[in-house]
Order: structure tokens, then sequence, then C-alpha cells
């Protein structure tokens, strides 16, 4: 081991005083270790510049008697001090209060060096509001874990968060709205909290975030939100936007149809927006969102029309492209990119913008093959205000679900890429809504763990064979929660929830039990009877009650698992459906609709329910054995603030061995006010036959009208448990 310890000497050249500084105050802070400084050839801890290793990579030689840092610019060195810092106990992190006064460290030999370039983190701060500490500590998050952009989600319909000297209205009226919507946006009646909510970054809090960033070697990249999002902005200057009405800064969620106009008040809004914007941060780029811009009003709107006469324009969406090609030539006139979300492709893209790919990879694919630079955030693998967990428990997100192992498997890279395109991948990001996401401990909780997964995707690349790697990741994990403990964050940690899944083995149907973090003790109770350790799959055979823990030296650990399996005449039997479920919705593969488990009461995102975008469904179920059926059962979601509607029409075809068939239909018409509508089919004709194969049939709601959220989409259909009786 190298000893450090207060006669511990370093040198550092002051190119890399941050990196110094950092380790310096580490371990002063952490052991009251006072390092002292020495001449090269004298110093214990070397800092030394190698030209030949790559950027922000470094390399660690730490023997007995040295400890080597080579670099080839300042970031890499302040990664290899992250390195050590990983490298030292976790109790460092909490301030000394021992008489602690030396650490130790393996000899060992590292060399290391990013997969990306580009590794960020997003935060919304318009939607909740976080004081100037938490974004520091924030920023220390993504230090610590080798992300180098911290994307500030700065403006959006429910307030306005950065001073602007030229526009004072912004931070009197537009950084607060009169109060908040209660609950999830799909609970009915919406209930408001009545409390008027908000606040704002003044420039010198910005300088601070800035200087604290560049001093941990984290770029921000501000976002002002333009054309859409823009509500909190057009409440405190009605010029900027298209009608006449007056606007308030929203104080309910989703998109709103109050957007820019791109009149000349709102052109030099922008620019000396930008222009303040620019001064206070030193990064190359701008975010000018460009994402959820609904083109209703400039569809009426005299001015809007008229200039897509003047300019030729195809419509409204061509508007918007010219709108972003007018504010990317005024930012790069200024030296500085823009990046927009994907939306910014439509209609024609900028010429040098970024494209931040969200609903999916295509914007990706589609920006990188015309030559763009293209940053990966897809709602599949990004989101991390989805549920990360399924458990009901789960404080309520904004819907989704995405797991830690989803997190893991992300590859940026979008497999229709190839050649040049691929280089145009600069990285990728996580983003964080912050509808839901309230408190400063909320933010934790949704970051991580999921934030480690996605630094060690833009840092050591995609995991190859993540299936199998993914319980190396969680060792990993397991180990780094002791940091976060130390660090008093407010971290998610299912490593010991158990997960559980009916499996169909020829004849035999059992219930499996598992943990994600591998080797725990389970113990299990099945219908309030006896308790049993878990050694192998559970043999089931009829309605079953189970519940189970983990245990580690007779205390529990993780959430209480509880099922309620319902062994109906669908459960092993066979599944084919017409359409593939959409990606995102099939965690749980066809079967989950006869696996005996119906999904949650609340959420579409579990492995129980599956989602189809757009398709009418046809589920065909063939029983395991033909059987009289009276009654089948299934739900659907709906939450037209999610795009998801009840579908059109329901049926059923029951198919019975004498070769007859019987079709049940049922129309649904009244489900706008509910989230579930649930529908039972009786039979009639073929009540006593022998019924092998059951078809039910979901027409989609088709295109969502205008007036809703997702107009012009297609509907979403989702569908649980179809229970066979
Ligand atoms: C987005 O999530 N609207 C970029
Ligand atoms: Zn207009």
């Amino acid at each position: 081991t190298f000893e450090i310890n207060s006669e511990t000497t370093y040198y550092a050249p002051s190119e890399v005083e941050n990196a110094a500084n950092f380790l310096e105050d580490y371990l002063k802070k952490g052991a009251d270790i006072t390092l002292k400084k020495a001449d090269l050839s004298q110093a214990d801890v070397v800092f030394t510049k190698v030209n030949s290793i790559s950027a922000e990579g470094y390399t660690l030689t730490i023997t007995d008697q040295k400890l080597k840092v080579a670099y080839a610019d300042a970031t890499g060195a302040f990664y290899a001090v992250q390195t050590l810092r990983q490298l030292l106990p976790a109790a460092l992190e909490r301030s000394a209060t021992g008489p602690e006064r030396s650490v130790k460290l393996p000899q060992l030999s590292i060399t290391d060096a990013p997969k990306f370039e580009y590794r960020g983190m997003h935060l919304d701060v318009a939607r909740h509001f976080f004081p100037k500490e938490f974004i520091k500590d924030y920023i220390s998050y993504l230090a610590m874990l080798k992300m180098n952009t911290f994307h500030w989600h700065l403006t959006d319909d429910q307030g306005w968060r950065i001073e602007i000297d030229a526009y004072p209205r912004l931070t009197e009226k537009a950084a607060y709205r009169n109060e908040t919507l209660i609950g999830h946006y799909n609970e009915q009646p919406q209930k408001f909290d009545g409390k008027r909510y908000g606040g704002y970054y003044t420039k010198d809090e910005v300088k601070e975030i800035v200087a604290f960033a560049k001093a941990h070697h984290v770029t921000i990249i501000p976002e002002i939100e333009m054309p859409g999002h823009a509500q909190a902005a057009i409440s405190a200057y009605p010029e900027l936007g298209c009608g006449d009405t007056p606007v308030e800064v929203a104080t309910t969620w989703g998109v709103f149809e109050n957007i820019f106009c791109p009149n000349e008040e709102t052109f030099t809004f922008l620019e000396t927006v930008l222009d303040e914007v620019i001064a206070l941060f030193p990064g190359e780029y701008l975010h000018i969102g460009g994402d959820e811009a609904p083109k209703t009003q400039w569809k009426s709107c005299a001015h809007c029309q008229a200039l897509i006469e003047k300019h030729n324009l195809k419509d409204e969406h061509g508007l918007q492209s010219w709108f972003i090609k007018q504010i990317e030539t005024y930012v790069n006139g200024k030296g500085r990119k823009i990046i927009g979300w994907d939306e910014i492709l439509e209609g024609g893209l900028a010429p040098n913008a970024t494209v931040m790919s969200w609903r999916g990879t295509e914007g990706a694919v589609a920006a990188a093959r015309q030559g763009n630079d293209v940053i990966l955030s897809p709602t599949s693998h990004a989101y991390f205000d989805y549920y990360q967990d399924d458990h009901p428990d789960e404080p309520t997100a904004i819907g989704g679900y995405l797991p830690l192992q989803k997190v893991y498997s992300f590859n940026p890279i979008p497999k229709e890429l190839e050649g040049e395109a691929v280089q145009k991948v600069l990285g990728a990001q996580g983003n964080l809504w912050t509808e839901y996401v309230t408190t400063t401990d909320q933010v934790e909780y949704m970051l991580f763990p999921r934030i480690l997964a996605m630094a060690e995707v833009v840092w050591s690349g995609p995991a190859e064979n993540s299936d199998v790697t993914y319980p190396l990741f969680l060792n990993r994990v397991a180990r780094f929660m002791k940091r976060l403990d130390a660090m008093d964050i407010h971290y998610a940690n299912h490593l010991y929830d158990i997960e559980g899944e009916l499996v169909k083995n020829g004849e035999q149907i059992a219930y499996h039990l598992n943990t994600p973090l591998k080797e725990q003790e389970i113990r299990f109770r099945l219908n309030d009877t006896a308790e049993h350790i878990y050694q192998g799959p559970i043999s089931i055979s009829t309605d079953t009650k189970l519940e189970a823990q983990v245990y580690q030296n007779g205390k529990k650990l993780g959430r209480p698992f509880l099922e309620h399996i319902r062994f109906h005449l669908g459960v092993g039997g066979a599944i084919a459906l017409n359409v593939a479920p959409h990606k995102a919705y099939s965690a749980g593969g066809k079967e989950a609709l006869i696996n005996g488990v119906s999904g949650s009461d609340s959420r579409y995102g579990d492995k129980e329910w599956l989602g189809f975008w757009g398709d009418d469904v046809t589920a065909s179920i063939t029983l395991k054995t033909p059987a009289e059926v009276s009654k089948i059962s299934t739900r659907v979601y709906h939450a037209p603030g999610q795009w998801i509607h009840a579908p059109r029409s329901a049926s059923v075809r029951l198919y019975a061995q004498d070769g007859s068939s019987e079709i049940v239909s049922l129309f649904e018409e009244n489900g706008s006010n509910n989230t579930l509508v649930a529908y039972d089919f009786e039979t009639t004709e073929s009540r006593h036959k022998k019924i092998h194969k059951i078809d039910v049939i979901l027409k989609s709601a088709g295109t969502i009208p205008e007036g809703q959220q997702g107009a012009g989409n297609p509907a979403w259909t989702f569908i649980d448990e179809i229970i066979i009786e």
C-alpha cells in the first residue's frame, strides 16, 4: 500500500490546481490530513503532463513509495483524483471526527479514458425550483462520476428561473405561479394547492454556480426554451405571444398552446436574453429547446401566416425551422453553437445545430446522417423522471418505467448508424424533469443509482453482454452505496427487493423469486401458512397469495413482497399477438397478459401492462386445457394526459371445440374520468361448450383529437391481464 498522512508531500503544476485542490480539501475534510507541497524530485504524489494520453484521460501508478498521476489535460488530472477518491474508504466522505490521520491506497496501475466526449445530466428547475447550494451539490455528483456536462433547464411554462436585466418582469412575474397541481395529472378531478410557488437564480448566483462547475470540470449548458414551453415568459410580456388573451404562468403540467410568436418583439427579446445568457456561461453550447411547440396559434395568427408566405415556407413546421435558423445565425454570430430537442429536425434542420434525441433515436439517426452532431437522451433509457421500480409504494412519478438495468443496457450509438455517421454521436445524457420531483431528496432518489449506470455507459462505453455483466455492476452499486450513505445522499435502493415471475416449463407452472443482488436469503409464505426459505421455483396450481422478504443475519432487507396469483383458465396457455407491443412497454413480454398477475392500478409502466402505439390489437389465447368459460375480463388504461386512450371498441371471440364460435362485443364510451376501464365479457351461447381459443380484440382510439394532449398523434392502448373464468 501507499500511505497518505500529514507527512505526505505533493507536486502539481499550476494547470492542474483544481485537481490538487480537490485532493487537498478532500483529505483535509475527510481525514484531517494536511498535504504539503514539495519539488518535483522530492514529492511523494506527483502530477505530470503526458501529451500522448487522450483527452480527459489519465493514468495512475501507485507503488509503496510513490503515487503518480499522468494526464494530458486538467480534466484528466481531476478525474484521476476522483478515482483516488473512490479507492479511499467511503468514510472520508464524512467530515473527520476521530484521530485517523493516515489512509492507505492499494498499489496499482490504472489507464483510463472516456468513451464519449459528451457525458451529461439534465435538471429541470422550472417545474420545481432547487436552491443554489443544491445545484452545486448536483454538479459535484456529476463530477464525482466523471460526467462533464450539466444541462440546466431554466425556463418553461411553469416558471422562468434566470435573472435577465433587460426584462425584469421575468423574475418579478414569470418566476412565480399562483398555485400547483396536487397529485398526478391523471387524477380527476384535478386539485390545486392554492400556494404561490417560484424562485429564480440571480446573476450573482449563476456566476457562483458557473465558477463552481468550472472548478469541477463540468460545463453548463443553459436551456432557454423556444418557441414552445414559453407560457411563463408570455405571461410577463404578452407581446411575445400570438394572441391578445392574457395568460398566466402555468399551474399544471403538459404542453401548452401559448408559444412565442416570431415577431419583432420576440426576436429582440430572445436575442437580448441570449446575450445576457452568453455573458454568464462560458461554454460553447446554448440549448434552445425546440420541443413540443403546438402550432395552433401560429395557424390563426395573421403575422405568422404572412411570414410563411413571405419566406415561401411550406407550413408552420417550416416556420419553426425558420425561427430556429434565425436564432442559430444569431448565436453562431456570437461564436456559440445551439443544441435543440429533436423536433428541430421538423421542417428542416438548422445547419450547425446539435440534436438532442429524446423521442427515441430516430432524430439522432436522421441528424447524424445529415452530418449534424447528436446527443442521445431517449425516453426509453435516459428519462430519470420515469418510475425506476414497479412497487406500489414508489413515490408518484410522471409514468413510464426505467429500471436500473435498462439504463445499464443503454447503447448511445443507434444500431442504424454506420461509418462516419457514428462519429456524430457525441455522447449521451440522463434527463430529470421535475413535475413530480418537488424536493432535493426526491431529486437524489430519482438520480441515484440510475446515474451510476449512465455514468458507466458514457465513460466506459455500452456494456457488452449486459445481461451477464449487470450482476457485476450491481456489486459495484452495492459497494458505492456505502459512499452515498457517507455523503448523506438520499438514493433509491432496490437491490434487495424481490422480483417474481411465473414460468411455464412444459406442464409445470412455477413461480420464481429473485433479487437484483444475487445470493440473498429469501423467506416466503403461501396463503398465510408457515414461512419457508426459498430454495427454488415454487409450484403453483391454484389461486395463491405469496409473501416474501429478504433477510440478512435475521434482519429484514428491502421491501416486503406480495403477489396475488390468480390461477385462471388462461394461465399456462399460449398467447399470440397480431402486433408486437411497443418496445418501451413490453417488459413482461406477451405472456404478461396470461401470467395470473394483474398490473398496477395506478401505473401502466410496470411489467404486467403492455402498451401499443396506434395499432388495433388482437390477443389470441389458446387454453392449456379446453374448458367451459363463463366470463372474460380485462382492463385498459385511460390517461389522455399521457396520450393513452381506452380503445374505440373491445370484443372477444370464443372458439368452441365443436367448431362454433361466439363474438361478445362491448363498447366503452365513458372512461374519460378514470385511469382504468374494466371490461367484463360474459358468454351466452357457448356457456356450456368447451372453449379452446379466445381472441380479445381492441380497436385503437385512433388519432388524438385537437384540444387534447398529443393531438394529431396516434393514441396509445394499454392492456392488462386477460382473466378467463
Ligand atoms: C422533452 O422531454 N420534452 C424534451
Ligand atoms: Zn404569431
